[in-house]
């Protein structure tokens, strides 16, 4: 497949960006009345104004030639058609088979499918008993990320029927006090885990099944309330769990894409099985979105190349994600894995580097509270962070006291950014002159604001498939292989290597910081012979 790098359009680009450097957003706004229009549109019920960004239709046009460059087209539907675009490991990257089982071949379709009515079987069952109070999902990474996103989200709403718990590290004070609040008969524990081999998920399923028979539930009743989600089915088969209560998931569904896979049965059991339904509705009108021939209405590739726009060509090294419902909290941390586990590699596909800056830094938080503390960062420091501003419209609270304060705060943000204040303006208010460059505001910073008609199931879907199209479109650009994360490994190896030294059995040799640190914190374990 081609590479983009050193392509014509690489080269436009580079040329743009440095004319860029001289244009101002806000002479764009006076030049251009239809500016809002042009550059911003809807998708079921999201909206994405991305007018405050520098480009123009020159821009866009160069952006959209870049990715065909880089061969967008021909892989999108290698996706789409479930291909092994996951060229490390050698399978398809399917996620989008699970929200439309139909691009599946009748044998996966079955499988898929008979999944899932297992799965809303058991829920209903669950919710029919009206034994449980509680679900604790044990899992991390792509095994926690994404349902505990979607049910913070959800709680926000209403009344979860189970309520959702999850526990993804191995800090003992988390975990023992979640279990002290909860009744050891009234807990369902989901152990999620694609691989069934990730340490903290087995320390964890561990002292969770203790904390159950220590208190008095019998090996017999423990079946009852545990289910597995898992690609292994040798290593879940150790466990000893009923056939009923295990739940699997393919290979081609990557951790952080597999909420749309059983991984998402904690939402299920929390809120009901309609709720999966109107997520996996909602990232279907982005899919097909992001399906349609149209470069300039295809909403997931705008934006996909913006993105690639700031950290290849306008020297952003990081992105903000500002969330101003309560409700969308999580999202920061559910992007920080899918948009940098992703994208967070140094070389193409054919092993050689990458030869411009690729995948930004994510962060991000609260907008309002982020308002008061780094959005300093944001308005005068020394680096541009183009933002998502994100508001979901939440029409039931809209006339309570608050929420038309975070409305005028989600939009003013966005125009300060932009507009930014100049000495002159500083003067004019009679500021003393010594003041003045500490009171300037560059403006001329880039914002997309995102917003959801509602806050429900259905725009959650929407909102993540946007983002993983997006994460998929500057993998491809950036010629990089977006569905692996062989980065992870190194460190987990030696955390092995390094419980091997705690515990005196290791002889390997280790530097002295790491041997000096071994010392003082071996300390703090007893070795009972
Ligand atoms: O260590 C990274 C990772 O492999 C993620 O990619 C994955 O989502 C997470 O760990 C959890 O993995 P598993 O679902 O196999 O426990």
């Amino acid at each position: 497949m081609a590479s983009s790098f050193n392509s014509r359009s690489d080269k436009t680009l580079a040329r743009l960006a440095k004319r860029w450097q001289g244009r101002y957003l806000r002479d764009q706004f006076k030049a251009d009345p239809d500016r809002f229009t042009r550059f911003s549109m809807k998708v079921g019920g999201l909206f994405a104004d991305f007018s405050k960004n520098h480009i123009d239709a020159e821009t866009q046009a160069a952006l959209f030639a870049f990715a065909e460059d880089a061969g967008f087209t021909d892989w999108r539907q290698r996706m789409f058609a479930g291909e092994a675009i996951n060229s490390t490991e050698n399978r398809a990257a399917w996620h989008v088979a699970l929200r439309d089982t139909r691009l599946l071949t009748d044998v996966l379709r079955e499988q898929v499918e008979h999944e899932r009515c297992r799965g809303e079987e058991l829920v209903r069952n669950i919710h029919r008993s009206a034994k449980y109070t509680d679900v604790v999902n044990i899992g991390i990474g792509g095994s926690h990320l994404g349902p505990e996103f979607v049910c913070k989200a959800l709680s926000a709403l209403r009344k979860p029927i189970v309520r959702p718990h999850f526990l993804s590290h191995t800090d003992p004070r988390t975990r023992s006090a979640l279990l002290a609040s909860l009744d050891p008969q009234k807990t369902l524990v989901v152990i999620a885990s694609k691989s069934f081999t990730t340490i903290e998920t087995s320390v964890n399923t561990k002292a969770v099944l203790d904390w159950l028979t220590e208190n008095g539930i019998s090996r017999q009743r423990l079946k009852e309330q545990v289910i597995t989600v898992s690609a292994n089915a040798k290593a879940v088969s150790s466990l000893g769990i009923p056939e009923n209560h295990r739940f699997t998931m393919h290979e081609w569904v990557g951790g952080r894409y597999s909420m749309w896979s059983s991984i998402g049965l904690p939402i299920a059991i929390a809120f009901g099985n309609d709720e999966i339904v109107a997520l996996h509705v909602g990232a279907r009108t982005i899919d097909n979105n992001f399906l349609c021939d149209q470069a300039d209405e295809n909403l997931a590739l705008i934006l996909g190349l913006l993105d690639i726009w700031y950290a290849s060509f306008m020297a952003c090294p990081t992105r903000i994600v500002l969330a101003y419902n309560a409700a969308l909290r999580l999202l920061p941390a559910y992007l920080q894995q899918l948009i940098m586990e992703s994208g967070g590699k140094r070389v193409q596909r054919n092993g050689e580097p990458i030869s411009m800056a690729s995948a930004p830094i994510i962060w991000g938080g609260m907008g309002q509270n982020g308002q008061h503390a780094f959005y300093q960062l944001l308005h005068q420091g020394a680096h541009v962070v183009p933002v998502d501003f994100v508001l979901a419209m939440d029409e039931p609270v809209a006339n309570e006291p608050g929420y038309e304060t975070l409305v005028e705060n989600f939009i003013a943000q966005s125009e300060a950014l932009m507009c930014g204040k100049s000495a002159d303006e500083v003067l004019q208010e009679g500021e003393d002159a010594d003041l003045v460059p500490h009171m300037t505001f560059p403006g001329n910073r880039p914002s997309t604001s995102i917003l959801l008609d509602k806050l429900d199931a259905f725009h959650l879907g929407q909102l993540i498939a946007l983002y993983e199209h997006r994460t998929f479109v500057q993998g491809i650009c950036w010629n990089i292989n977006p569905f692996d994360q062989m980065g992870v490994e190194l460190g987990k190896r030696m955390a092995g290597e390094i419980g091997k030294a705690l515990r005196g059995e290791s002889v390997a040799e280790h530097d002295a910081s790491t041997s000096g640190l071994v010392a003082l914190l071996a300390k703090l374990f007893r070795r009972d012979q």
